[in-house]
């Protein structure tokens, strides 16, 4: 099996387009955004401010570029993603749906949309790499039936089968965050965020891992990818928003890490 085997989003959307004004037809108006946040402000209970009136529309398919100093509210911005951290004003809405007015029981479904990979990977280090991918289907009551072969065709898509029986300690780093990158996708997500998944990497497993990332976006799944990386940023031109002390200062495409001019 190879990359080839994942789902092909670019045929279009799967299922029945829900009513709402951010769904419509990709023929009409370009991509249907999955990802729309308005207005959005993030204050901590401590008063700290990490996001401002942030506007940002993510079309499906697109591959986004986070850059931003420390503390700008990159992670802060993937925690509401995920509904780890609610939106103190504006809405953050995700593939249709309003992530603060979800009801609790539609919280998990709408969380198996997104597939997050952290810089330090954050596997199971009693697990094995098969069992840690497996696990992420485990925690949602899939069926064993179910979970063996969308394990086994993860771990070939990011070329892991060989170390399938290897735990934590065992891997590389490249490994390990194919490992997470695997787990991430084994729900079938619709967007992938990273935050910093090269963090922890040499330049040249970096590579790796951003050719992952991009083979996996060609195939339909939207990215969105925090990071510090500058020359990767500035090679690969693609849309580039720039968050610095809680604002999008900048939201461009082929953009550079760094502002022009
Ligand atoms: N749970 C929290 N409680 C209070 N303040 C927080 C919390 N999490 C983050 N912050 C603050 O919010 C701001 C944004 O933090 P965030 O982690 O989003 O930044 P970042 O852009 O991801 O930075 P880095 O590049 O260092 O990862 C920072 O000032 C941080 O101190
Ligand atoms: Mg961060």
């Amino acid at each position: 099996m190879t990359l080839e085997t994942l789902p092909d989003r670019r045929r279009g959307p799967r299922r029945a387009l829900a009513p709402t004004e951010f769904d419509h037809p990709s023929s009409e108006f370009g991509p249907r955004p999955i990802l729309v946040l308005n207005n959005v402000t993030k204050t901590y209970p401590n008063g700290r401010n990490a996001l401002k009136d942030v506007d940002l529309v993510v079309p499906e398919g697109d591959f986004v570029f986070l850059v931003g100093p420390s503390g700008a509210g990159k992670s802060t911005l993937m925690k509401l993603l995920i509904r780890d951290e609610v939106a103190t004003e504006g809405t953050v809405m995700l593939d249709g749906d309003d992530l603060a007015k979800l009801p609790r029981r539609r919280i998990p479904r709408v969380r198996r949309k997104v597939g997050i990979v952290f810089q330090d990977f954050k596997l199971l280090p009693t697990k094995t790499v098969r069992e840690n991918i497996a696990f992420a289907l485990e925690v949602t009551g899939t069926s064993r039936r179910m979970i063996r072969p969308a394990v086994e065709r993860v771990m070939a898509l990011v070329g892991l089968t060989g170390q399938a029986a290897q735990y934590p300690h065992q891997l590389s780093g490249g490994e390990m965050q194919r490992t997470a990158i695997a787990r991430a996708l084994v729900h079938d997500p619709r967007i992938v965020i990273a935050d910093e998944p090269t963090g922890n990497l040499d330049p040249l497993i970096s590579w790796e891992i951003i050719q992952l990332l991009l083979r996996i976006n060609e195939l339909g799944t939207t990215v969105l990818m925090a990071t510090h990386d500058a020359d990767v940023v500035t090679a690969l031109r693609k849309r580039v928003v720039a968050l610095e002390d809680g604002h999008v200062m900048r939201d461009e495409l082929g953009g550079g890490y760094h502002r022009r001019g």
